[in-house]
């Protein structure tokens, strides 16, 4: 069988649907060169000396890992100056990157989170690439925070790249979820999955349990339900994973379903959760929904969040669509 790659596919799509212009078609292969550099560094581990602490701290306080600093900027130079983006904004940069005055300007904004699962690149466990991508507003000549804060709705297109077993590349552009698979000899992204759709059943859910003393009464009745089993009111058995690599939970969620959790809780009251809603948590939740699940922040759909700044934090809680609509029912009930 002949296979399609990533160029042929985006052809293909402009041509019989008419939904994915020039531009964004050529951001989306950027952002996929991109990610087949990050997927070589991190493949080269100890040998290639990028492993370990980079000695230096993000906006969030969190320390960077060498990876976390070389895949923003293999990002960021791959995207500069194709003419296809107005501006850029990462998880490991405080302010909006501006693209530099040499470059053409182009109509769309991105932000990443470069590398996400930072904890598991030293311990050789999957890690991935979150990107999300807006359109820039009309008239603006040199976009700020502002420009970019908007509701995950209005993405054009948003996409994560695995670097696990296999190297792989999951994209949408609001026509369903299509994988690719990153050919090493051929260095090409070939489909390898049309349309993934997420069950809107499960028995299987992710969440950090160490964490559960600091829950709210709607999460601890949730999992505490699925912890019973057979036994308890959901009269099933349900089975635990949790990677700590978003990208890795959700790509697993996406090919089996299953539910995955990252809530507010007491630990810090101010905080709406841990994930950042912008680059990690729209992206995944216009995926999510693209491919059948759901996605909220317990309360709301996530795509409907008005953003308030660039760094913002969400509760999340997406997969399997009964899954979600149950412990948005139980927040709601409390
Ligand atoms: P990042 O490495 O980009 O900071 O993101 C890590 C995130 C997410 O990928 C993962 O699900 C979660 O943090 C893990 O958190 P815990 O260490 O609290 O389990
Ligand atoms: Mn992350
Ligand atoms: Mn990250």
């Amino acid at each position: 069988m002949r296979r399609k790659t990533l160029t042929q596919y985006l052809i293909e799509q402009q041509r019989e649907f008419n939904n994915i212009p020039a531009e964004l078609r050529l951001l989306i292969e950027v952002v996929a060169r991109a990610c087949k550099s990050i997927s070589h560094a991190v493949s080269k581990g100890a040998l290639g000396g990028v492993l370990g602490s980079a000695g230096s701290e993000n906006v969030q306080g969190e320390v960077q890992k060498k990876l976390d600093v070389i895949s923003n900027e293999i990002l960021l130079e791959a995207n500069e100056w194709g003419g296809h983006l107005a501006a850029m904004a990462s998880e490991e940069m405080e302010d909006v990157f501006h693209i530099p005055n040499r470059y053409p300007k182009g109509e769309y904004l991105m932000m990443f989170d470069p590398l996400d699962g930072s904890s598991n690149i030293d311990v050789n466990v999957s890690i991935g690439t979150i990107f999300s991508v807006l359109r820039c507003p009309d008239n603006v000549t040199e976009a700020t925070e502002q420009d970019f804060l908007q509701p995950g709705t209005q993405q054009v297109a948003a996409g994560y790249a695995v670097y696990g077993p296999q190297t792989v590349l999951v994209l949408t552009t609001g026509h369903g979820v299509h994988c690719f698979t990153l050919d090493r000899e051929m260095g090409s992204w070939v489909l390898t999955q049309e349309n993934m759709r997420i069950p809107e059943d499960t028995k299987e859910f992710a969440i950090n349990a160490s964490n559960s003393r600091h829950w709210y009464p709607p999460v601890q009745r949730y999992v505490g339900e699925m912890l019973d089993g057979k036994d308890g009111v959901r009269g099933k058995d349900f089975n635990m994973r949790w990677i700590a690599s978003m990208v890795a939970d959700v790509h697993r969620i996406l090919n089996r379903g299953g539910v995955f959790m990252y809530p507010a809780d007491k630990r810090e009251p101010d905080k709406p959760g841990k994930l950042r809603l912008m680059y990690e948590a729209n992206p995944m939740a216009m995926i999510v929904e693209q491919a059948g699940g759901a996605a909220t922040n317990g309360k709301q759909r996530i795509l409907d969040v008005q953003p308030t700044k660039l760094h913002e934090r969400v509760a999340v809680f997406l997969g399997s669509k009964n899954e979600v609509e149950r412990v948005t029912r139980y927040h709601a009930d409390a």
